[in-house]
């Protein structure tokens, strides 16, 4: 077990051993009881963390701040529209001064081609942990909550299927960091990872590749598919969402016409019977309730969702606690 894991940044979960990310389960995993048992877990007490939206959240900004309450400290919740950042503020400025006021800098920016660059940035001109609350590419701590609630559902995740799918939404073009990051982590837990999209809604060639390598030294499969009910029949675990088609077309108009052609992409109870009977249902929200999934899978007995963003408060602490104290 590798624990020592202080001022580390936590961009994606390729940068960490399995011995890392296994000691991140573990201390999640006894947040959670100490927190059932009303234990006092105060591992940051007078530590602040900076929350930097520049896009929408419900679930991770609520986990975040009140994780860092919990473990004994604060979290400053800044939105890039109220900040100075349009007037100048460069990302090295960000990195250098929050760095000087915060113990850890948590940054959500989705921009394609523009989120990740900004936290790298930030976080090379910063001296504390950077923490990555989703860009276009990662999504890591949605991921760690992810991994956290099948290891609580399935046991030994070892042989286990997991199908990353696509799925129709009406709503907006949703970033592809999501699949990016559980095609990344689920196979170095020794999972079969079936990724299922249409033609045009390809994840990007760098992280397929990678992708391709953790399932090669992990000894499990992942295989690409864009049959939706093929990818579904007789999977573990049903973790299927929309995304944009960023790498087919970056033209909203075009997007809307392609995203439009797979309206029929829903898992309602028909497909969800296609899986095996103890399969489980998987999103992290927000969903288009019956566009991307239908209310008797979300709301029905193989439906995770809520535990899985229970897990986002639990699996961050375990990070911020690791990396911020
Ligand atoms: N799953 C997730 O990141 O939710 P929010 O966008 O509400 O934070």
């Amino acid at each position: 077990m590798q624990t020592y894991l202080r001022g580390r940044d936590m961009i994606t979960t390729q940068e960490f051993t399995r011995d890392e990310i296994d000691t991140i389960m573990d201390v999640a995993m006894d947040l959670k009881r100490k927190r059932a048992l009303g234990l006092p877990h105060a591992y940051l007490r007078d530590k602040v963390l900076a929350m930097l939206f520049f896009f929408s959240s419900t679930r991770t900004r609520g986990s975040f701040e009140a994780g860092m309450a919990q473990l004994g400290g604060h979290a400053a919740f800044i939105e890039s529209r109220t900040t100075q950042i349009k007037h100048g503020d460069t990302t090295t400025e960000m990195g250098e001064i929050f760095g000087r006021y915060f113990d850890g800098i948590s940054i959500r920016e989705v921009t394609w081609g523009q989120g990740n660059r900004y936290q790298r940035e930030v976080a090379a001109a910063s001296r504390v942990p950077v923490l990555n609350m989703q860009c276009e590419i990662y999504h890591p701590h949605q991921i760690l909550a992810d991994l956290q609630t099948i290891i609580e559902k399935k046991g030994d995740p070892r042989g286990k299927t997991i199908t990353v799918s696509w799925a129709y939404a009406s709503s907006y073009s949703k970033p592809q960091s999501v699949p990016n990051s559980l095609i990344l982590l689920m196979n170095r837990y020794g999972m079969n990872v079936r990724l299922v999209h249409p033609p045009e809604f390809k994840l990007p060639a760098d992280i397929m590749d990678q992708a391709r390598e953790n399932a090669r030294k992990h000894h499990s499969n992942f295989e690409v598919m864009d049959d939706f009910e093929a990818g579904i029949t007789d999977t573990d675990i049903v973790y299927a969402k929309s995304w944009g088609p960023m790498l087919t077309t970056l033209d909203p108009e075009e997007d809307k016409r392609i995203t439009n052609q797979y309206s029929d992409w829903i898992v309602d109870q028909r497909r969800m019977d296609m899986a095996k009977d103890d399969a489980i249902y998987m999103h992290p929200l927000p969903a288009d309730r019956n566009i991307e999934v239908a209310d008797e899978v979300i709301d029905g007995p193989n439906s995770v969702v809520f535990d899985q963003a229970e897990n986002r408060l639990h699996a961050q602490k375990a990070v911020m606690a690791l990396t911020m104290s």
